[in-house]
Formats: C-alpha cells, sequence, structure tokens
C-alpha cells in the first residue's frame, strides 16, 4: 500500500511520469476513457476545499469510477455529542479503493492515515503538505513555458504558513530554478529546512516587491486572519498584486496562484496575457486525472 503524503514521497521518476501522463491526456482527452467501472473512491474533506474537492470528483467521473463523500461527522440537535471525524474516517475508508483526503489538522490527518486500511492522497494537511497541488503548479509552469527547470521564479505571501509554496518548493528540487525569490513580510518567511532541500538554487528572500526579471510570478497569499485592520491594509497596500506592479514582469512571464484569491491580485490583473491562474487551475483537472489512474492502477 503507498500513500502520497508528502511530495518527497515521489522521486523524479514518479514526477516526470505523472507530468507526461497530464501532458498526454491534456493534449489527446479521448485518452480519458471509463476504465475503473466499479471502484469507489472517497473524497473525505475536513476543511473546505473548492479546486482540489471538485477537481478530483471530475477525474473520477471521466475514468468512470464512484465517489463517496465524507465532509462532517454525523451530528442532529438532540445528540449528546457528534461522532469523533477518526470513528468516523474508519468506518467509511473500507468503503472505497483509494482515498482523497484533507485535514487542516496535520495531527488528525496523520491519525487517520494510521488507521487506513487502503491507500491515501493528501489533498492539503496542516499548514505544511499539499502535494497534488505542487504538480498542479509544476504541470501548469511546463505546460504554459515548455520547461521548469532553469526558471527564475517569485514567490509572494504568507509563505510561514503556505502548504503550497512549502510543497511547490520542495518539489523544485526535481527542476532546479535558475532563481528562486522568496518575497515576504519579516515574521512570514519560509521555514529555512525547506530550502536546504534545494542547495543548488540561487536564492534570496526579501520583504521587497520586486518582480523585474521573473519567468513565474506565485500569489500564495495571505490567507489567514492573523493580523489586526490596520496591518492588514499595510500588508494588501505593499503586497497586493496591482496591474500597475505587474506590468514590471517581462511580457512573456506567467502569473500564478494555488487560488482561492481573497485580495492578494487585483481583479483587473485578470485580463492581463500573463493572469495565467485560472488556466493553470483548469490544467489541475489532468494531473488529478493521472494521480487517480496511477494510484487504482497499482496492485
Ligand atoms: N488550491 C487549493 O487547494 O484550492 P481549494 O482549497 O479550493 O481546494
Amino acid at each position: 500500500m503507498r500513500h502520497l503524503y508528502d511530495i518527497r514521497d515521489l522521486d523524479s521518476r514518479d514526477v516526470l511520469a505523472l507530468l507526461d501522463r497530464a501532458q498526454e491526456l491534456s493534449r489527446n482527452p479521448s485518452e480519458i476513457v471509463h476504465q475503473f467501472r466499479g471502484l469507489v473512491v472517497g473524497l473525505f474533506f475536513f476543511e473546505a476545499s473548492t479546486r482540489t474537492r471538485l477537481g478530483f470528483r471530475a477525474a473520477i467521473g471521466r475514468l468512470g469510477a464512484s465517489a463517496i463523500e465524507l465532509h462532517s461527522t454525523r451530528y442532529e440537535p438532540g445528540m449528546l455529542e457528534p461522532e469523533s471525524e477518526l470513528d468516523s474516517f474508519r468506518s467509511v475508508a473500507g468503503f472505497a479503493d483509494l482515498v482523497i483526503l484533507r485535514h487542516h489538522d496535520q495531527e488528525a490527518f496523520e491519525s487517520m492515515l494510521a488507521q487506513t486500511p487502503i491507500p491515501v492522497i493528501n489533498a492539503g494537511s496542516g499548514s505544511s503538505r499539499h502535494p497534488t497541488q505542487a504538480l498542479v503548479d509544476l504541470f501548469a509552469i511546463r505546460s504554459l513555458l515548455g520547461r521548469i527547470e532553469g526558471l527564475r521564479i517569485g514567490i509572494v505571501g504568507d509563505l510561514s504558513t503556505s502548504r503550497a509554496t512549502k510543497s511547490l518548493v520542495t518539489a523544485f528540487k526535481f527542476f532546479p530554478p535558475k532563481e528562486l525569490r522568496l518575497i515576504a513580510p519579516r515574521g512570514y518567511e519560509l521555514p529555512p529546512g525547506i530550502l536546504a532541500e534545494i542547495p543548488d538554487v540561487d536564492t534570496s528572500s526579501c520583504e521587497v516587491f520586486e518582480l523585474s526579471n521573473l519567468d513565474v510570478l506565485y500569489m500564495a497569499g495571505f490567507p489567514l486572519k492573523r493580523h489586526s485592520e490596520g496591518a492588514r491594509e499595510d500588508l494588501h497596500f505593499q503586497y497586493c498584486l496591482t496591474v500597475d506592479k505587474a506590468q514590471a514582469l517581462p511580457r512573456s512571464a506567467i502569473i500564478l496562484s494555488p487560488l482561492p484569491r481573497i485580495d492578494e491580485i487585483d481583479r483587473g490583473v485578470d485580463r492581463l496575457p500573463t493572469a495565467a491562474y485560472f488556466e493553470q487551475s483548469r490544467l489541475g483537472q489532468f494531473i488529478r486525472i493521472a494521480l487517480i489512474e496511477s494510484w487504482l492502477r497499482m496492485p
């Protein structure tokens, strides 16, 4: 039994195979066939999700499998207390052949992983792991720019809690960028241990919103309510991507985001040819199909 718990569970061959398969599927959607009729995939999301949950749901449907969903434990007025999440998970995990699991609490996620009788794909856990988003991001970069290795990549936001950023930066060990520019206010920097995994990449950390020469701008956002209203306004003023600020990017650059957008990208930016975040989201479906195909085929 093999889980995809962390992007580190994959080696470069695995990642390349997934990206290549997603590319085949995106170029020739007729290759997506109902090959898994009769199999069941559990979508167990103990935290809100739009793209990841529905992207996997669509992938399951296109492959001919069925989805069962669990989002919260059963509770009705009059009940003494709800069933525990772990009991709910243990009861239904065995109904499926594969589980796609998200939980905001890392410990709760790991408890479920320890109890599952079947493989699990991590759809986002705690503030550190979002391996399928990293694959979506790599696939979007390769699809839109033709390569990943050797690019100049900037990431902006609260990098201390962005699990998408942490997984993506870790995944750069497979395709080292020429430059990695991490732009975050003081106190919101990426934990240094992650950079130790990509020692050959020219990495810089700064507070200044400096976008010149980037090939990829990744807007990770400031999603958590960690600030007073005034502090949030300052953050927005300094780190929100406006049309004016986006003009500093080369015309060939792409702007990505794991989404959802809160207030880190002005809506006017959506009209720029560099805005690629909705296309990134669309491309994600092919990675999810490739992942489900690969995991359901495993003996
Ligand atoms: N990027 C991402 O994980 O989006 P959702 O929370 O909508 O799944």
